[in-house]
């Protein structure tokens, strides 16, 4: 029997999933690594614990072979010499350091048209304003470079030797003709990188790897559209798929081409979803686990009696493309406990996503359901928080970790163990469950929705100061 395993190069740790081609998971393993904040709003990894946390899943694997695909945190700068040496950490899709290399961008080659070329902004985290950012402040490390890759295809590179990339992980450099799914001569030329420096690109089916927000995408079936990937990892993401290539005038979500052929996507992120809460157990309550926060949070009402949470731990993306956006708790009252606490990071979350879905709307978006992935998706409760905010039933697939089960599909469309990711997932992804929106907490959530609206523009005239 053939066996497909997808690897998620993630931001916390490797994941790998080895599957049947009917989709039975057959072993699963991780290793984790650590994240570096050398300065307030940088984040770092060295390349090198990727490759170490690959090599030693991919050797504990009970096969002595299987197809593999790969899946990654996407926008991360590696830096290699010529000997594909890697030159500094690489620079995470988190960092937000290039706010002034974002207006750089934005400035030489205009708003609308850079939005023409690539379909999106300049946002911190993408991967061209790191190359400036490294232009200006290293210039030494920059002169050096030969070669850039992202972070699943620096493990595929010392993998094979190759230096390839696929048109979803492409289409966040912002070097990227998203529509024309190719390397924007354009955008490069205007910010003088080196095209030589770029790998060449291939759609998903053919490279057997994708972006992780694509293959969560795909994990969970969502290669059409009418159906949304709802992702709770460290991040936090709606994603619909769309038929056509569609720009949102300001490009306030993102628009990257699909893991499918001939499909794209638009999608918001928020940098902290999982990582909220994740945050707010390191910071707050290092000896509880996850399940006895949310337990706590679950004793609490809907709304958490008037508190509410910004969840802008490390700026934003959608909707502020903000990096000094900075996160609070408010109305806090004596009453309040660890678990109304924790209950307004969940919910907090949840409206941020209702920020992306309702931006999606806007693009003509049709949400009938969503399917849900990550490691916040293992909590009935925040699930069920969710879908009640965004007012979209979820669902559960039989596998929740999305990305790294859309990397074993593209394993199998990539060797030819399926004809197409559409047959893929036909074949292995089954729905097991379906979590209804809680028409009891409707109204609060409306009300908790608009209050949390207007909490960054009344925050954000303190903070200019
Ligand atoms: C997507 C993004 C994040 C990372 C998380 O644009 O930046 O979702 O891919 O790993």
């Amino acid at each position: 029997m053939t066996v497909l395993v997808g690897l998620d190069v993630g931001t916390t740790g490797v994941k790998a999933v080895a599957i049947s081609p009917s989709g039975e998971v057959l072993a699963t393993d991780e290793e984790s690594y650590p994240l570096s904040m050398p300065h307030p709003g940088w984040a770092e990894q060295d390349p090198e614990d990727w490759w170490r946390a690959a090599e030693a899943v991919l050797a504990r694997l009970p096969f002595d072979e299987f197809e593999l695909g790969l899946s990654g945190q996407m926008h991360g700068l590696v830096c290699l010499d010529e000997r594909d040496r890697v030159l500094r950490p690489a620079i995470l899709w988190n960092d937000q350091r290039t706010g002034e290399q974002c207006a750089e961008i934005e400035a030489r080659i205009g708003l609308e048209r850079l939005i023409e070329l690539t379909g999106n902004r300049a946002l911190p985290g993408f991967t061209a304003p790191k190359l400036l950012w490294l232009r200006r402040h290293e210039p030494d490390v920059y002169a050096r470079i030969c070669r850039i890759l992202l972070p699943k295809d620096y493990v595929l590179m010392r993998l094979t030797g190759e230096h390839a990339i696929d048109a979803g992980d492409a289409s966040g450099t912002l070097l990227f003709d998203v529509r024309g799914r190719r390397w924007s001569e354009a955008v490069i030329d205007a910010l003088e990188i080196p095209g030589e420096w770029l790998p060449s690109v291939t759609e998903s089916t053919v490279h057997g790897g994708a972006g992780d927000q694509q293959a969560a995408a795909l994990g969970v079936g969502v290669v059409e559209p009418g159906t949304l990937s709802v992702v709770l990892g460290t991040s936090g993401v709606v994603l619909a798929a769309l038929p056509e290539y569609r720009a949102e005038p300001q490009a306030r979500v993102h628009v990257f081409c699909h893991a499918v052929p001939g499909v794209w996507e638009a999608m918001g992120v928020m940098l902290n979803a999982a990582g909220a809460l994740r945050w707010f157990r390191d910071a707050l309550a290092p000896d509880a686990s996850f399940e006895q926060l949310v337990g706590e949070a679950e004793e609490w009402p809907a709304g958490a009696e008037g508190l509410t949470f910004l969840p802008y731990l490390a700026g934003e993306r959608t909707p502020h493309a903000d990096p000094a956006a900075r996160a609070m708790f408010e109305g806090l009252s004596l009453r309040h406990g660890r678990g109304g606490l924790v209950r307004a990071v969940l919910e907090g979350v949840a409206y941020g996503l209702r920020d992306s879905l309702e931006l999606l709307r806007g693009l003509g978006v049709e949400a009938g359901v969503g399917r849900a992935s990550g490691g916040g998706a293992r909590s009935r409760l925040w699930l069920e928080i969710v879908a009640s905010v965004l007012g979209v039933p979820l669902e559960l697939t039989e596998v929740e970790e999305g990305s790294a089960y859309g990397a074993a599909l593209l394993a199998g469309v990539s060797n030819g163990a399926f004809a197409s990711a559409g047959e893929a997932v036909a074949a292995c992804v089954r729905v097991r469950d379906r979590i209804e929106p809680n028409t009891a907490w409707a109204g609060v959530y409306d009300e908790g929705y608009a209050r949390y609206r207007a909490l960054y523009p009344a925050v954000k005239s303190l903070e200019e100061r």
